[in-house]
């Protein structure tokens, strides 16, 4: 078969890494792609949200499943596109995708269905948004409506911090359209964890618990940034508290998009706040999560390809029948390393050293998430250079969460790049908790 993963990514690296093991791939194409893809698939100079070229690659090219890694163009409406000339794709449609492209449509849906979620209220005026942060006080949350590439979402600690957030979002427009309507949610405390599904509506195939650090410094500390880390499982997601979310929060969105006449088909990824009155739903996205997909992947051991190639043809059904996925039982750690400034300003180009070494390591992975290979003009030697904010994800397999931590810092030691920085305690919440779940 002949396959297309879209982005560039290490989300995009650890599925096209795990689809060229399939025996089903003959031929993977990645577009566009990065330094570490280009090993395993012929990397294409088409952007991710181009949806008009990709359509004319896929056609051109005879592609039997194109795999959509990023949300932009599930929300532009690449599947219904695909599906308009019938190439197969594995992702919800446009209409899906607003679970993740408009928290307004995702909160009234859940509000709707009864799902599990932090109180709010949606405001389209900044006026009346600010009075009611005046009513309501701090800790609040403010979230602009549409996609912000991640930083549309500000837990405010004072009633400042939060009118400051509406009025960037709102007035100084600094998310454009996207903020045109915000919404101002009760503040939710606990611990966090991510779940992760495959479904083709009728179905519903779980992926491993995991869990996603968020903030740039140990401990929680600093801004946040689109995750320096993740481990697999969550021990801190009991089987009791995985099966209630399966329940409570994905059959119950998957249903309540049916009813509105929405079918989805793909991946569906709940954002779930651990409260002391159970588990809420911070957000959904409609694909896979990054840096989760690199800490679950290794781990599994069953035919990703075969199941993506099911869900999109509507017969998850089969691969429930034949038992589920199968899961490797060891634990798997990802830190990611990023260039030096990153959330904030940083420079390209720095060469990365020691990935040869790395790779000879038993159980361990590097997914490549923003690097370029380029032709060293002294020795015409190939070099990776790094090309972006979150550049590798460090990945390694243990017995136990302390060795797969281990493994991973291990193997980190080896690397380097100028103004290279990542943190030290991806992983320390899990040393502490019971027994994990699948
Ligand atoms: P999101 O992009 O919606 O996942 O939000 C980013 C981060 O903001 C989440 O991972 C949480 O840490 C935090 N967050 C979002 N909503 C809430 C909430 N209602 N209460 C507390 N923290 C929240
Ligand atoms: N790790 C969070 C996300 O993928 O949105």
């Amino acid at each position: 078969m002949r396959i297309l993963v879209i982005g560039s990514g290490g989300r995009e690296h650890a599925l096209v890494w795990k689809i060229a093991q399939s025996k089903l791939a003959d031929k993977i194409f990645c577009a566009p792609g990065n330094g570490g893809i280009s090993k395993q698939a012929e990397c294409i100079d088409i952007k991710a949200e181009d949806i008009a070229h990709l359509l004319e690659f896929a056609k051109r090219e005879k592609i039997d499943l194109t795999v959509v890694g990023p949300e932009a163009p599930l929300a532009g409406g690449i599947v219904d596109e695909f599906n308009n000339y019938k190439l197969r794709i594995f992702g919800p449609n446009g209409k899906a995708a607003q679970l993740e492209a408009s928290k307004v449509f995702a909160k009234e849906l859940m509000a709707k269905y009864s799902v599990p979620t932090a109180g709010f209220k949606i405001f389209d005026n900044a006026d009346e948004a600010q009075k009611y942060i005046e009513l309501k006080g701090a800790p609040c949350v403010v979230k602009a409506d549409g996609l912000a590439q991640g930083k549309g979402v500000i837990v405010a600690k004072t009633t400042d911090e939060a009118r400051q957030a509406v009025s960037s979002i709102m007035q100084e427009k600094v998310f454009g359209d996207a903020g045109r309507k915000v919404i101002i949610e009760d503040c939710l405390f606990g611990e966090e964890a991510s779940i992760i599904v495959l479904t083709d509506s009728h179905e519903v195939i779980p992926l491993a618990s995991s869990q996603d650090h968020k903030r740039v410094f140990d401990n929680d500390f600093g801004p946040n940034t689109g995750g320096m880390g993740a481990y697999s499982p969550a021990p801190v997601v009991t089987e009791g508290l995985f099966r209630k979310i399966l329940d409570d929060v994905i059959r119950r969105i998957i249903d309540g998009l049916a009813k509105e006449g929405i079918g989805y088909n793909g991946v569906l990824y709940a954002g779930i706040m651990l409260t002391e009155e159970g588990p809420k739903v911070l957000e959904f996205n409609v694909r896979f999560g990054d840096p989760e997909t690199q800490a679950i992947l290794p781990r599994l051991k069953s035919d990703l390809l075969e199941v993506m190639l099911a869900a999109s043809e509507e017969k998850l059904n089969r691969v429930k029948k034949t038992g589920g996925l199968n899961w490797d039982a060891r634990t798997c750690v990802c830190v990611v390393c990023a260039s030096g400034g990153y959330p904030g300003e940083y420079e390209k180009g720095k060469e990365i050293l020691g990935l040869e070494e790395v790779e000879k390591m038993q159980d361990v992975v590097v997914f490549h998430a923003a690097t370029r290979e380029l032709t060293n003009p002294r020795t015409q030697e190939p070099k990776i250079v790094t090309n972006g904010g979150r550049v590798l994800g460090v990945t390694g397999l243990g017995n136990t969460i302390k060795e797969a931590i281990e493994h991973t810092y291990q193997a980190i030691e080896r690397i380097h790049f100028e103004g290279m920085h990542y943190r030290r305690d991806i992983g320390q919440k899990a040393l502490f908790q019971g027994r994990p779940c699948s």
